[in-house]
């Protein structure tokens, strides 16, 4: 888990206004256009890049207060911070679509000056994903050379997952989630668990008593379906962008995208829907 206070500076009360509290001067100095002559759109490219990162930063900062409002077994709380989060990941699909005003003429205009610079280097995206319990190896490569990311990665590595934690309110509410899966630590992705399928398809049918917990269940499955809906309109904005073209960091581009795009935080509250219709004409 992150804990980014020691950064904190306050400022003096008395000097304390709109620009010096946002710091805006600041944060107006942070777009430095690399090509010469300066391209029009290249700030526009790096300002949608640069949004996209603060609103990674606060749904790292949300994650940590789901964590603990799990932690907690306060399920109020915790459907109260996914509310948020999932309003967050809405809005950043939307975002995507800013980039639809980008012709592939404009963005070849200073592509090359991007170097091997790629979404891929995105600690933030990549700490979203293992905080969540997708932890693939291979992504940590891509930050060798630059240990403070790494150490915020290996840190997300080595704490329990968002679903890990879900499990364990369940489990202290009194649902019988299998042992293995409380173990605590996820090294890797986790895989789908059929006892933990039929768990939850107890959980759903029985639910007087029970509805906070389909609630919870619900709102992280719209969690898991925003983000595997940015992982889509990203690939059809690069699509229109780059066609079928290798990314600039070094990938096959789309057709890389397409094979992550499948790739689900609790694959469970997905095949749990299968157990209520057995029959191959039920609808
Ligand atoms: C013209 C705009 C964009 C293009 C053409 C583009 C293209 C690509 C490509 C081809 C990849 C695959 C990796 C590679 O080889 O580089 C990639 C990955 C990625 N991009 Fe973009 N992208 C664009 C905008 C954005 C924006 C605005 C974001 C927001 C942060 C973003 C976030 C990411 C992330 C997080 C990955 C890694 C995805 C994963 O590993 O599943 N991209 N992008």
């Amino acid at each position: 888990m992150s804990d980014r206070t020691s950064q904190y500076e306050r400022i003096a009360f008395e000097d304390l206004n709109y620009n010096s509290y946002l710091r805006v001067p600041d944060l107006l100095q942070l777009q430095q256009l690399q090509s010469d002559p300066p391209h029009h759109d290249e700030m526009f490219f790096i300002i949608i890049h640069q949004s996209f990162e603060l609103w990674f930063k606060q749904l790292l900062h949300e994650t940590d207060l789901l964590v603990r409002g799990f932690r907690k077994g306060s399920m109020s709380r915790v459907l109260k911070v996914i509310k948020r989060i999932n309003a967050i990941l809405a809005c950043l699909c939307d975002q995507i679509q800013l980039l639809h005003t980008l012709t592939p003429a404009e963005f070849a205009g200073f592509r090359e000056r991007l170097g091997t610079g790629s979404g891929f280097q995105s600690v933030q995206f990549r700490e979203m994903e293992f905080a969540y319990g997708i932890r693939e190896e291979f992504f940590l490569q891509f930050f060798e050379n630059d240990p403070e990311a790494h150490q915020r990665l290996q840190a997300r590595a080595d704490a329990p997952s968002v679903y890990d934690e879900f499990l364990q309110a369940l489990h202290a509410a009194g649902y019988p989630v299998p042992e293995r899966l409380l173990a605590g630590q996820r090294t890797s992705t986790h895989e789908l668990d059929e006892d933990l399928v039929s768990v939850l398809h107890e959980l759903y049918q029985e639910p007087e008593g029970n509805y906070h917990w389909i609630l919870v269940c619900e709102a992280l499955l719209d969690l898991d379906m925003l983000v595997s809906k940015w992982r889509q309109v990203h690939i059809l904005m690069v699509s229109r962008t780059i066609g079928g073209q290798k990314g600039t960091g070094g990938s096959s581009g789309k057709a890389f995208l397409e094979q992550r795009v499948h790739h689900r935080f609790f694959p469970e509250l997905w095949e749990v829907r299968n157990r209520f219709f057995h029959s191959p004409s039920a609808r």
